[in-house]
Parts: C-alpha cells; sequence; structure tokens
C-alpha cells in the first residue's frame, strides 16, 4: 500500500489508473451503494422560510461566541433552494444514493405542540422525486443534531423521556409522507458525538457541560450526555416499532442508526492498555449499539459507572436495527487511566471511561496528520472498525454514512489548491481499500456514503473546514468539481473519461 499511495500523491491522472489497478467496482458486492452525504442544517440555508421553526442550531449558531468565526447557517449552502441544480451535480457524479436529513423543524416547527407544516413536506416531497427521477436512492436520517427549539424550551429537549413521543410521532409523520420512496432510514444521526458535545464539553447546543469541562454557560451533573444517549435509544426504537407494526409490510424500507466510530488502538502491548482501548471503543460506540442489538449497556460501561448509567426496563428495546450506519473518519490511541498514573495535556484528554486519548506515540503520530486536529489518516482504522462490529454484532448489515477529508479554509488558500485536493482523493483510496480487506474478511457493507457532497457550515467551526467533493464559493454560492469530485466520477458505474 505505501508504494501504491506514492503513486496515488502524484498527479490525479495517475491516481485514477493506480486506483483501478487496486480494486475497482467489482471488489464491490452487486447493488453496493455508493454515494455522497450532507445534512439539513449543513446544507439548507432557508432558516425560516416556508413555515420552518426555529431548530436548538439556528439559537445557538445566533448566540455570539459559539462558532469560531461568528457564523451561522442561516443560508448555508441554499441547498433549500438549490436542490434542483444540486441533484444534476449527483446525477454527474453518478452516485446511486444521496444521504440527507430533514429538518424537524421544517416539518414540526413546533413539535407535537403545533401544526405539520405543510410546505416543509411538501418541500422534501419534491426533492426526493427528483433524486428518484435521476435513479438516486434518498437515504434519509430523521435528525442531523437539530430539533425543533420549542421542545428544549418546553422541557429541556434529549434530557426528558418525553422526547421519545415527539421523536416518534415526527417519525411517524416521515414514513407517511415519504416512506413509499425511502427505503433507508436513519433515525440518529451520531447520538455519541450530540450526548458528548452537547452535555459535556458544551460546543454543541444545548451548550450543557459537566463539571470536569467547566466552560460552558450551565453546568450540571456528570449524568447528563448518558440519560441523553438513553432518551436517544429509546427514541430510536420507538420509531422503528412504531414502522415495524405499522409501515413495515408495505414499505418495506430499512431502519439503522448512524453512530460515529472512532478507531482505539492500544497505546502498548500491556494487558492494562488493551483494555483501555477495549473500554474506549465500548464507552463511545458500543454504547449506543450493544442495547439496541444486545439489549443492554456494555459491561465495562455498567462496572465503571454503576448507578450513573440508566437501566432499560425489560420491553423497552426489541427490534434492534436493520443496519448499523458507520460515520468514520479517524484513529487514536487509548492508555490505561486505571491502573496507571495518567497525565493530561494538549491533545491528550481523559474521559469518563479512564483512558487516556491521544494520537501520538513515541513523537509518532497513529497517522498523517492532517489540518483538522481530530482527523489522523490510518485506514487500518475503517477495516478494524468494520471486521470489530461484524463480529461483535453477528455481521449486522454495515453501511458507511460518513467518511470525508476536511481541510481548512485559511485566509490565503488559494482557489487553485482547494480544487486540486489530491490529499481528498489519496484519503478516500486508501479507505476505499481498507473497506474492500474488510468485504474480503466477510463484513456484510453495503455501501459507501462520502463525507461531503458540498463543502458547508461544519458545525462549532463555522465555515473554517470545507469537507466537500464540490467547492463552494461562499459568496456567490457557484459550485466547482473538485478533482475528487472527477475522481469519484470516473470510478462509478456511469462515468465518463475524465477531462
Ligand atoms: C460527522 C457529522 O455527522 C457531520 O455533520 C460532520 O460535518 C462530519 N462529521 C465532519 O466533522
Amino acid at each position: 500500500l505505501g508504494a501504491y499511495l506514492s503513486i496515488v500523491a502524484a498527479a490525479s491522472y495517475e491516481i485514477i489508473s493506480s486506483f483501478e489497478a487496486n480494486y475497482n467496482l467489482s471488489s464491490f458486492p452487486r447493488n453496493f451503494l455508493f454515494g455522497t452525504a450532507s445534512s439539513s442544517y449543513q446544507f439548507e440555508g432557508a432558516y425560516l422560510a416556508d413555515g420552518k421553526g426555529l431548530s436548538n442550531w439556528d439559537t445557538f449558531s445566533h448566540t455570539p461566541g459559539n462558532i469560531v468565526d461568528g457564523s451561522n447557517g442561516d443560508i448555508a449552502v441554499d441547498h433549500y433552494h438549490l436542490y434542483l441544480k444540486d441533484v444534476e451535480l449527483m446525477e454527474y457524479l453518478g452516485i446511486n444514493t444521496y444521504r440527507f436529513s430533514i429538518s424537524w423543524a421544517r416539518i414540526l416547527p413546533k413539535g407535537r405542540f403545533g401544526n405539520v407544516n405543510f410546505a416543509g413536506i411538501k418541500h422534501y416531497d419534491k426533492f426526493i422525486n427528483s433524486l428518484i427521477e435521476k435513479g438516486i436512492q434518498p437515504f434519509v436520517s430523521l435528525t442531523h443534531y437539530d430539533m425543533p427549539q420549542e421542545l428544549e424550551d418546553r422541557y429541556g429537549g434529549w434530557l426528558s423521556p418525553q422526547i421519545q413521543k415527539d421523536f416518534a410521532y415526527y417519525a411517524s409523520i416521515c414514513f407517511k409522507y415519504y416512506g413509499d420512496r425511502v427505503k433507508y432510514w436513519v433515525t440518529i444521526n451520531e447520538p455519541n458525538v450530540a450526548a458528548i458535545r452537547g452535555y459535556r464539553s458544551g460546543i454543541y447546543p444545548p451548550a450543557r457541560c459537566s463539571a470536569s469541562f467547566g466552560n460552558c454557560s450551565s453546568g450540571d451533573s456528570e449524568r447528563e450526555p448518558f440519560i441523553v444517549a438513553h432518551n436517544m435509544i429509546l427514541s430510536h426504537s420507538a420509531a422503528l416499532n412504531l414502522y415495524r407494526s405499522k409501515y413495515q409490510d408495505k414499505q418495506k424500507g430499512n431502519i439503522g442508526i448512524a453512530i460515529n466510530a472512532v478507531w482505539y488502538e492500544p497505546f502498548s502491548n500491556s494487558s492494562h492498555d488493551k483494555l483501555a482501548a477495549q473500554r474506549a471503543l465500548s464507552f463511545y460506540m458500543n454504547w449506543i449499539l450493544d442495547p439496541i442489538i444486545l439489549g443492554h449497556y456494555p459491561k465495562e460501561m455498567k462496572d465503571i459507572l454503576g448507578c450513573l448509567l440508566p437501566e432499560f426496563s425489560d420491553d423497552d428495546l426489541k427490534n434492534g436495527l436493520d443496519f448499523i450506519g458507520i460515520n468514520h473518519y479517524t484513529s487514536f490511541y487509548a492508555k490505561d487511566c486505571l491502573h496507571s498514573k495518567c497525565v493530561q495535556g494538549p491533545g491528550i484528554t481523559k474521559t469518563e471511561g479512564y483512558y487516556l486519548r491521544t494520537a501520538i506515540k513515541n513523537n509518532i503520530p497513529i497517522g498523517e496528520p492532517t489540518a483538522v486536529d481530530w482527523l489522523y489518516v490510518y485506514p487500518e482504522g475503517m477495516e478494524k472498525t468494520l471486521t470489530y462490529l461484524k463480529n461483535r454484532y453477528n455481521n449486522t448489515p454495515m453501511f458507511i454514512t460518513e467518511n470525508g477529508f476536511g481541510v481548512m479554509n485559511q485566509p490565503d488558500s488559494s482557489i487553485y489548491s482547494l480544487l486540486n485536493d489530491d490529499k481528498r482523493v489519496e484519503y478516500m483510496t486508501s479507505y476505499l481499500d481498507a473497506l474492500v480487506s474488510a468485504i474480503r474478511q466477510g463484513a456484510d457493507v453495503r455501501g459507501y456514503i462520502a463525507w461531503s457532497f458540498l463543502d458547508n457550515f461544519e458545525w462549532s467551526s463555522g465555515y473554517t473546514i470545507r469537507f466537500g467533493l464540490y467547492h463552494v464559493d461562499y459568496k456567490t454560492l457557484k459550485r466547482t468539481p473538485k478533482s475528487s469530485a472527477k475522481w469519484y466520477k470516473h470510478f462509478l458505474p456511469h462515468n465518463e473519461p475524465i477531462s
């Protein structure tokens, strides 16, 4: 692989030939889905159009100091208005699936406490039809970090069990209006990240944080991330049970959840560090997946957290899920902190599972560092995550619902360097290579969805990080294909020679 990657780095044309030499479309199972991803708040803009209610992200991004560049998603990349043009770009790429999320506050501006907004219903109806006309399967998330602000104000959003009813109600509306055409549903995007960033580090709404972080507006207990995740798991379950009992027979769709999956390598060969890496995986991704698939929280979590961890009652969890959505980008080392002294420092953080997280060992990073501080290029992490999940969950079908490469949008970034994104092509090529290895080892992976279709609003980082296969000029909103878009197009079935 090393030699191959050095060829890849050379130039786009060589990338394509070396890419094809390693593996090609026939290395993937039949009917494999290839796509690009997006989310409502990061893409749509139109934040008050056609009766939309305010979302928690509208409120949060409008509060000074929350977004590094002072920006927000009011306009974002205006996908709400430009969607027909965007579908043409998707057609150009040759993707056969497109992942997006529905804005909850567009459908139910006040959640259960108000009316359905039919202008919002109509918008996604037209969008879904336009995708289907081009042979692109909609892959739809019901919530991607956003929810009506009303639910936050009324009862504290995900902190309250009341959210389960609201979420199921919202899901039922989406199933009812779109389920005839949408066959892949993600209930909740990255519950693990939403719980940690919204309720521990406080860098996402509702900006609550535990005492150990101490830096945000509302201080609270160590317990909140676990309560929130618990309510998310139960909300997933409520939506799924409703689908099974009311819609499944007719609509025959698949329902999953998308977790953020960071791979953890043990810092050393010591048994303590190996256990620390297990704990890290459990406290991050198994936290969400174990209850849904196995019916209980991971043992490591119960042992360490005791009564901080909520409990399920017997019939809380049934039906599980149809697929695991995996958002995988990066890997870290985990170092034991239960038996040895652990010193925190820049880039080395202790988490509640009592392990230290670091990307550096003996001054060498786990993979090539990138301009994005949490992103290290370690394709082995993709292969290991997939084989780990395959073994832990009896080879439940999986989709890579996100994988991608971000670059910083420096004031002096030249358009030339942004468009000639060979590093992104190199990244995606090596991660696809790792994906193929996992498939060859029997992992039941059914799709790969790249993050992201267009450059967009990267949450607390605003517009400072670009993840798109298409460049967006934020002043004119013009979309321009980067080398990665041309490379992806060339790889996909409906390709034409690259020009
Ligand atoms: C995962 C999130 O789902 C997505 O919204 C975000 O932009 C990417 N990670 C990149 O950070």
